[in-house]
């Protein structure tokens, strides 16, 4: 995905679009550009961060102009390079455009217009559009906007302005968020609300095949068949506290240290302790149909996914209803039996990932009710399901996720109780698990304080290059999380899996003085654990492990301990996963890399 920010107003824009850049760049910072429209358009783009284009300009000097779009890019057509960052531009009548989003038919529209004259000077999907846009102008933007969106297919967020009218910026979405704050007359259009709260707090979030026209004062939405839309105006819940990053050094350590306050967050409200039920107001009034669900599927990717797979076990353990996992890039192609009685759940923390979007699409579509458990409001997942939980983490900047995640298993775990609870649970069974639940914030606190430890453990391994995570039942996918923080920061190959499989291969990978974490809490398979161990140790691998506190034996078969306090099984993954982001987070920023921008990554896959 990429940021998007455009002004329209009475201010000078150049540095507020720079600014509004910076709070966008995790969404991709491969490339960054600003167009400034002041009678005539300068456009400023340049390789790599933000800061880079910054430079750039105050070398050249800001353009001056109240009118600009501005953005940070996530390659996906054409590399990285000046020649295919946005804004892209055509010179018959000035235009510049930025997008977000991938058009899929670019290549024969590219051809119909080299037909017709136009020249391109890079490899992107977006510089088709601007032609486009350029091609079927007659003296009205808006118009032109809207019948080139009509011969596209794919997905698009876009902001375009135009010489020949200097007070218009038109912007339009499908399939990609934008949201256009109104302030006072001025306007800021944005991919998220963190461009806008500085601004303003009242906003609009454009809906799929939407267009808005604004000038400085006013503002009017369309279809892109040009039917009037009455705009639903709302008040933004961010605050710029929220995204500020304090005196962390990296929104990444800033977000796993939050989670105690995210968890209370995301419990607030929602545990009714004297009847030992769950209060989940945005799946309340379905609570009958969802007690008679015949089965579950849970579709997530990346980190979304580890924690819909512990999803699974909480709602077959805990609520016993049929449940399986997928990533939801795989359900969408194979053809899926969706029967009768069957719920579909998408687990995101952006609510725009385009894959999981396209599997909850394919599951209603054969008939399935869907639920989101997504953290951001109003993102197309939230909008497109029957029905969900929010997360209620707030904005998590750093590219790899972590109060998302544990936010994520604490909503799927309400969610089991909650009808575990209205099938056969008695009170005494739920009203136990939600006191843990409860105190689950304060024993994180204390896992987090093992953070300085965790450092010098780390150190002791940062040159080895190959990892192993291995656990089982509620923590197998705690082990796959692991390998995933530590591979997308550190760039350290880290494989996870259960415990139990490494002997069926991956045992012929461990050598000597290989790190091997084993999440190894007491629980069910604890003993299990153990002799998977034992089977690591005596091959000369180095064993580091989770371990309940208290627990001394373990020091018998495991080099270096992490100790988390002791909790429910079914509740013991959003503890073992909190020494692994630390584990990961260390690692990272021990071998020098930019931990909330890792290489290649963007902060949510809007693309297929
Ligand atoms: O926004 P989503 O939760 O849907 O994103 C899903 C994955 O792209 C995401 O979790 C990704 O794997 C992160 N980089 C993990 O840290």
């Amino acid at each position: 995905m990429c940021g998007i920010v455009a002004y329209i107003g009475t201010k000078e824009c150049c540095g507020l679009l720079i600014e509004g850049l910076k709070l966008l760049e995790y969404r991709g910072y491969d490339s960054a550009g600003v167009a400034i429209l002041n009678g005539q358009l300068t456009v400023h783009r340049a390789l790599g961060r933000v800061s880079v284009l910054e430079d750039k300009i105050k070398e050249a000097g800001a353009p001056k102009g109240a009118v600009g779009i501005a953005h940070t890019r996530w390659a996906t057509h054409g590399e990285p390079a000046e020649r295919n960052a946005h804004p892209h531009r055509d010179d018959r009548h000035g235009i510049a455009l930025i997008h977000n989003g991938i058009i899929e038919n670019y290549a024969v529209v590219r051809t119909y217009l080299e037909e017709r004259g136009h020249k391109f000077v890079s490899e992107t999907d977006t510089e088709v559009l601007t032609m486009l846009i350029s091609e079927l102008y007659d003296g009205d933007l808006e118009k032109a906007v809207q019948a080139a969106l009509r011969e596209v297919t794919g997905a698009y967020a876009i902001a375009v302005i135009c010489e020949k009218e200097p007070d218009t910026l038109v912007a339009a979405r499908k399939g990609s968020p934008l949201m256009v704050g109104i302030g006072a007359n001025e306007y800021i259009v944005a991919s998220d609300a963190s461009a806008i709260v500085a601004h303003t707090s009242r906003a609009v979030t454009l809906d799929d095949y939407q267009v808005c026209k604004l000038t400085h004062d006013t503002f009017r939405t369309s279809t892109i068949d040009d039917d009037d839309v009455s705009p639903k105006v709302q008040e933004l819940e961010l605050e710029l506290e929220q995204i500020a990053l304090g005196s962390y050094p990296h929104y990444m350590i800033k977000e796993i240290m939050e989670q105690p306050r995210s968890l209370r967050n995301t419990m607030r409200g929602r545990i009714d302790q004297r009847d030992g039920r769950v209060v989940l107001g945005g799946v309340g009034q379905h609570a009958r149909k969802l007690v008679r669900a015949k089965r579950m599927i849970l579709l997530g990717q990346g980190t979304a996914l580890h924690a819909a797979m512990i999803g699974e076990y909480l709602l077959e353990d805990l609520a016993k209803v049929p449940a399986e996992v997928e990533y939801a890039s795989e359900f969408r192609y194979r053809n899926p039996i969706i029967e009768e009685g069957t719920v579909a759940i998408a687990v995101s923390q952006s609510g725009e990932t385009a894959d999981t979007l396209a599997g909850l699409a394919e599951a209603r579509d054969r008939g399935a009710m869907t639920l989101g458990v997504v953290n951001v409001v109003g993102s197309t997942m939230s909008r497109e399901t029957d029905a969900g939980v929010y997360l209620r983490v707030g904005p998590e900047i750093g590219v790899a996720s972590t109060k998302a995640f544990t936010g994520q298993v604490a909503v799927l775990t309400m969610m089991a109780l909650f009808l575990g609870r209205r099938r056969f649970m008695s009170v005494e069974q739920s009203a136990s698990l939600l006191a843990e639940l409860e105190k689950l914030p304060e024993l994180v606190e204390r896992a987090l304080a093992c953070s300085d430890e965790i450092k010098s453990v780390t150190e002791k391994y940062i040159d080895k290059e190959n990892w192993l995570f291995l656990g089982r039942g509620y923590n197998y996918p705690t082990a796959l999380e692991g390998a995933l923080k530590l591979k997308e920061i550190s760039y350290i190959h880290a494989e996870g899996m259960p415990a139990a499989e490494m002997k069926h291969g991956p045992i012929a990978l461990i050598n000597d003085g290989m790190p091997v974490v084993f999440i190894a809490n007491r629980g069910a398979q604890y003993e299990k654990v153990v002799s998977n161990i034992e089977e690591v140790r005596s091959r000369g691998g180095h064993v580091i492990a989770v371990a309940t506190e208290g627990d001394e034996d373990i020091k018998r078969y495991a080099e270096d301990v992490f100790y988390i306090p002791e909790i429910s099984e079914p509740l013991s993954p959003m503890l073992a996963v909190v020494p692994l982001q630390l584990l990961a987070y260390h690692a990272a920023v021990l071998r020098g890399h930019d931990v909330d921008k890792p290489r290649n990554l963007a902060k949510s896959v809007t693309v297929e």
